[in-house]
């Protein structure tokens, strides 16, 4: 086969914007991986016990005064089952499913977020009123979906 030397340039010009594309596409998956932003992180539902920050679910005050609360949903229930926040902070949520797909639902307020295997999801919500909040599961996910229930004590 004899090529003309425009078509060898013009090939290795394709091949070349080949490997560029494919750098930027690969560098740009890398990135979103290691730095992930809300709704969009992920994570191994089969390996949540070894997977910071699921490793321990609970309470945790951030160094600006805010808090984080990790959760863990799965069938029929939520990890922790119980926690304490307190009022007029802010409060982010994250939570992933170990199994199904759930909902994390804050009754009386605006939190109401699906909790899918595989990803993370997350919501601030600040409590301006001490009190007890529920927190139920608004996706069908079996038999013991009405039983799956979280308690949140909103503390001064
Ligand atoms: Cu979990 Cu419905």
């Amino acid at each position: 086969m004899h090529l003309h030397k425009y078509e060898k340039i013009w090939l290795s010009f394709g091949f070349a914007a080949l490997i560029i594309f494919l750098s930027v596409v690969g560098v740009s998956a890398f990135h979103q991986g290691h730095t992930p932003s809300g709704g969009l992180q992920k994570v191994d539902p089969d390996n949540l016990e070894a997977t910071p920050p699921f490793d321990s679910p609970g309470v945790y005050e951030k160094e600006d005064g805010s808090y984080e609360v990790i959760a863990i949903a799965e069938a029929f229930g939520y990890t922790p089952t119980e926690i304490q926040v307190p009022a007029g902070e802010e409060v982010t949520f994250k939570v992933t499913s170990k199994d199904v797909t759930h909902s994390f639902s804050i009754v009386d307020t605006n939190v109401n977020m699906m909790v899918v295997p595989g990803k993370v999801n997350e919501k601030t919500h600040t409590f301006e009123d001490p009190g007890t909040y529920l927190i139920v599961c608004n996706e069908y996910c079996g038999s013991g979906h009405h039983f799956m229930s979280m308690e949140i004590e909103v503390v001064e």
